[in-house]
């Protein structure tokens, strides 16, 4: 069966992009990523790309005028290379409602909170300040509003003593970079599916029990 098409946008590491770029060498993987798109051209992720044979474009936000002339260029390229769905994988620029909407359904990304708390930048700054005992990072549809969406799927990881904005986010990172390969995979694969503004699995999906921190009982 013919593979599910992806492009990935990208602003910077690219760490989420290689997750995707190492999940899609596995054969029985239902997606393959078609093209690589950064708005920054020093981005590290582009040369993740490279390195993977991917074809990577650079479309600069600082030549465009405006967000609409951006997002233009951005789906002139998108269509060009008709890909089925576009993963935002550190991708840092709002996108029009336009934008959004041209691609509802269609579009996904990954955020390092369990949306709906903690939106926007600096979020292990905040989490840490806010004393919040569990973190983690959801894969959604993205909608208009920045960082919302129907939920695919969160990964929880504990917020442990002493921790530092830096130790929470390589924790919820390595949780993110197993979340969003399983997730398209879900998607790209019809195991899971967006109806009524919610996303519903087919039965076969599992499931894993309960993370409490401290742990319950104790
Ligand atoms: C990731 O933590 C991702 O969840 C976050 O940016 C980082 C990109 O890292 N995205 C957002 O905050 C979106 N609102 P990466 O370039 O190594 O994948």
């Amino acid at each position: 069966m013919a593979r599910t098409k992806l492009a990935v946008l990208i602003s910077g590491r690219g760490s989420n992009l290689q997750s995707l770029i190492d999940a899609a060498t596995r054969p029985d993987y239902p997606a393959e990523i078609s093209l690589v798109i950064s708005n920054r051209p020093k981005a590290k992720g582009l040369e993740r790309a490279a390195a993977a044979n991917i074809p990577q474009y650079v479309i600069d936000h600082k030549d465009f005028q405006t967000r609409e002339d951006f997002d233009a260029a951005l789906g002139d390229c998108l269509r060009l290379a008709k890909v089925d769905y576009v993963c935002l994988a550190g991708f840092m620029r709002m996108l029009t409602t336009d934008f959004v909407n041209d691609w509802r359904g269609r579009l996904i990304n990954i955020h390092p909170s369990l949306l709906p708390a903690f939106k926007g930048l600096a979020v292990h700054e905040r989490m840490i300040d806010a004393g919040v005992k569990l973190a983690g990072c959801t894969v959604h549809f993205v909608s208009p509003e920045m960082d919302s969406g129907p939920i695919i799927g969160q990964a929880a990881v504990p917020v442990l003593p002493g921790d530092t904005a830096d130790s929470l986010a390589a924790r919820i990172l390595e949780q993110e970079h197993r979340l969003y390969p399983a997730c398209v995979a879900l998607i790209a694969g019809k195991k899971a599916r967006l109806s009524g503004g919610v996303v519903s699995f087919d039965p076969d999906v599992s499931f894993d029990g309960a993370l409490s921190n401290p742990p319950a009982g104790s």
